[in-house]
């Protein structure tokens, strides 16, 4: 098959953890006999510092015509203290996900065996959950109308959704369920938030059409503290835009490493993969950032992108592995620890030989 890939590596540890998972791409096709055709473009601060955009029309264009996206991470710490700057590097993912119409972020929740140890929670309560949060990616807050009044003084953000933005995620998060074990949390603020009220109506409306998958409500305070203390009580879990931003950092640390966490972002058009975990700029260039959530990104393109299984799976078998014989980098490491790169290569080496 021909995978036509577009590769944005972004900012900060953003080059570094692509150029590993990259490695891993390379010896997924050859294994596999794909032919494989790849192409870079610029995004986030890089973007801005070179044509001082974040998401350049080349960028977008070649986005539309590559068959799946694996991106890097945006931001720079030189825009974020400074409030008054004209354009950021966030704003180029933001343009990007709006305009490949991505409607749907998938951020798969996992605890790998032998790195319980490093959850901040206690093992019996982490051990085994494994659940899906769906953040709704294109509405809400972050897209809504915003501004200044009273010379600058009084400042808003308008959270909006319409029913067609609610009705085509939650219909997208009961499929997921109903591939999973048939249970589906929309998390919502309906005590307080007119627009929490609307996604409420329409997921009452809609949980009838699926009589097999168990629909429960709860509000995003309750399901903040419900992650930390029965996280195995999730399956799919549905939310916005904003809410769904924080509970995956939250979620994302109960595995023992924000650097374990991969996501697809799927919608109308192309689709992108990119780790959850941002361009830690203190590790950029250093060889220590961990290359597995990158990594594990690119077996979701396989999976979701190009529909190939088995080339997913043996990406996850050799992470699995990796971890398992703890040839991992200095975030996760007990003993001895591996630079970003030789972790990329042993992974790479890994699919050659199994
Ligand atoms: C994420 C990030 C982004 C978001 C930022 C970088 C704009 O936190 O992908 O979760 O808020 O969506
Ligand atoms: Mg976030």
């Amino acid at each position: 098959m021909k995978l036509n890939i577009a590769i944005l590596p972004g900012d900060g540890i953003g080059p570094e953890i692509v150029e590993q998972a990259m490695k891993v791409v390379k010896a997924v096709a050859q294994k596999f006999n794909h032919e494989l055709a790849y192409e870079y473009g610029l995004t986030g601060a890089a973007a801005i510092d070179k044509v001082g955009d974040p998401y350049p029309a080349e960028t977008h264009e070649l986005c539309m015509k590559s068959d799946a996206v694996l991106f890097g991470a945006i931001g720079d710490p030189k825009f974020d203290n400074n409030p008054k700057a004209p354009v950021r590097p966030e704003q180029g993912l933001l343009a990007m996900r709006k305009k490949l119409g991505l409607y749907a972020n998938i951020r798969p929740v996992e605890t790998f065996e032998s790195l319980l140890h490093k959850s901040p929670l206690r093992r019996e309560l982490v051990e085994g959950a494994n659940f899906v949060c769906i953040r709704e990616l294109t509405g809400g807050i972050y897209f809504g109308e915003k501004g200044r009044k009273d010379n600058g003084n009084t400042a808003f953000d308008t959270n909006t959704y319409t029913r067609e933005e609610i009705e085509r995620i939650l219909k997208l998060a009961y499929e997921f369920a109903g591939k999973r074990n048939n249970k589906l949390t929309v998390v919502d603020k309906a005590n307080v938030l007119e627009s929490s009220r609307l996604w409420r109506e329409v997921a009452q409306e809609m949980a009838p059409g699926y009589p097999d998958i168990k629909t429960e409500y709860m509000f995003v305070d309750n399901a903040a503290m419900q992650i930390i203390q029965w996280p195995k009580n999730f399956d799919v879990m549905v939310t916005e835009n904003m809410f769904g931003d924080i509970l995956t950092d939250e979620a994302s640390v109960i595995t023992g490493s924000l650097g374990l966490l991969p996501s697809a972002s799927i919608g109308i058009h192309t689709s992108v993969f990119e780790p959850i975990h941002g361009s830690y700029p203190q590790a950029a260039g250093k060889d220590i950032a961990n290359p597995i959530a990158t990594i594990l990104s690119a077996a979701m393109m396989f999976e979701y992108a190009f529909n190939l299984t088995g080339e997913g799976k043996i990406i996850r078998d050799a992470v699995a592995a990796s971890l398992a014989e703890g040839y991992v980098t200095v975030d996760i490491a007990e003993g001895k620890s591996y630079k970003t790169s030789e972790v990329g290569d042993w992974i790479a080496a890994w699919v050659e030989k199994n």
